[in-house]
């Protein structure tokens, strides 16, 4: 090969390997599904004809005979196998499971129950295996893609839940919550510490914890009714959605390390008042002094602990512990300024006291923040 053809292969960005064999995982969650598995691993089979694929069911300890039904199909194919979980439940947490026991370099997740078109798969497998995309996405809501014999009342629902979702995605995503989709196997591991877990968004709970926007294909389908059985998405599920939702938005207003300076800081307010009535009681002192030492001391404590927890990425060591302590009592004078003098403003605008209070804390508490971020544990 000339040495030109291999600098260019290397360039695109694929998945790698995987020391089995395999180029892809089928991930399939099953609760009850004892009816639809042989009739799915056929059409898999069918759909997938040419690669080399195994088929990996999580199953949460279904009593209708869904796993004996599978270790029958398992029973003279090492391709097939099924994840067996006691005492849990969760279609997430499943797939999640289910794409950590398998090296394919790309995994990709579909239901038991027919609904989702399978010979969409090997269009998505391929989408992801060339490095066109880190996630590709068989879609409902695609211009051609339709919601079959959906009932209305449900069609509005994922509606809404869709919309509701574009408030926390970083990149639009037509079906955020599609349960059918391919994506490389890294970048699930390498979100792993970040995923909730929880309910059924699996697809929605990649997408939004990602730092950099995957990249998203979608490809349109028609979703199908369900082969046998019945679904088993009820309205608890509806409510850990809402909850998933908030969580994220919360996590994007209020990011965990301001959520963490403002605990230190209240820690610190604990050190304060110990300090002031330690003062006052034993070398009694004048209340102005011993309010000077506990100011001193609070801050200390502050940028002591900050500097351990909040910051631990960022953390000052040897001679920056002194210019960082310098420079963060410098940012609370500051931000102690700033609180009087909006706390004054507040109340001088007939304001009632603890409103004023609290305004001139918050936004004080804020500058000190921003501030010590900016200079004391600036990134380098
Ligand atoms: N292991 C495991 N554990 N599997 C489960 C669980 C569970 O707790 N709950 C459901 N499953 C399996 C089902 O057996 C089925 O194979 C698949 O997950 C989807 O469950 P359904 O009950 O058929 O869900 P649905 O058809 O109502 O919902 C589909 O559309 C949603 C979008 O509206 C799924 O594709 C969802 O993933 C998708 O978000
Ligand atoms: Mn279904």
């Amino acid at each position: 090969m000339a040495p030109g053809a291999v600098l260019a292969t290397r360039t695109v960005d694929r998945p790698g390997l995987d020391p089995l064999g395999y180029d892809l995982a089928v991930i399939v969650p099953t609760f009850n599904e004892a009816a639809n598995v042989a009739p799915l691993v056929m059409a898999l089979d069918v759909a997938l004809m040419g690669l080399r694929y195994e088929i990996l069911f999580v199953d949460d300890w279904s009593r209708d005979g869904t796993p004996e039904r599978i270790a029958e199909l398992a029973a003279d194919r090492a391709d097939i196998r099924v994840i067996r979980r006691f005492d849990r439940r969760g279609l997430s947490s499943a797939v999640i499971e289910g794409m950590m026991a398998t090296m394919a370099p790309v995994v990709a997740v579909i239901d038991a129950d027919g609904q989702h078109d399978e010979r969409l798969m090997p269009r998505l497998f391929a989408l992801v295996r060339d490095g066109s995309a880190d996630v590709a996405i068989g879609s409902r809501y695609c211009s051609a893609g339709s919601t079959g014999e959906w009932s209305r009342a449900r069609v509005a629902c994922s509606r809404a839940a869709t919309r509701l979702s574009q408030l926390v995605l970083s990149a639009p995503v037509a079906d955020p919550m599609s349960g059918f989709f391919a994506i490389r196997r890294d970048r699930v591991e390498a979100l792993l510490p970040r995923l909730s877990g929880r309910g059924f968004k699996i697809l929605f709970d990649l997408l939004t914890s990602s730092p950099e926007p995957l990249r998203a294909v979608e490809l349109p389908f028609e979703f199908r009714a369900r082969t046998a059985g019945e679904s088993k998405l009820g309205t608890g599920v509806v409510l850990d959605y809402i909850v998933t939702i908030a969580d994220r938005l919360i996590e994007r207003v209020l990011p965990p390390r301001l959520v963490m300076f403002g605990g230190v800081g209240a820690l610190g307010l604990g050190v304060h008042l110990a300090v002031l009535r330690g003062m006052l009681g034993l070398s009694g002192a004048g209340f102005d002094e011993a309010q000077t030492v506990a100011v001193i001391a609070a801050i200390a404590f502050n940028f002591a602990i900050n500097n351990m927890i909040t910051f631990r990425d960022r953390r000052l060591k040897g001679w920056r512990l002194l210019t960082g302590l310098a420079t963060f009592y410098t940012v609370c004078g500051l931000g102690a300024l700033a609180n009087v003098g909006i706390g004054a403003l507040l109340f001088a605008e007939h304001h009632r006291w603890w409103v004023s209070g609290v305004a001139g804390a918050l936004v004080g508490s804020l500058w000190n923040f921003l501030a010590s971020t900016l200079v004391t544990w600036r990134k380098r």
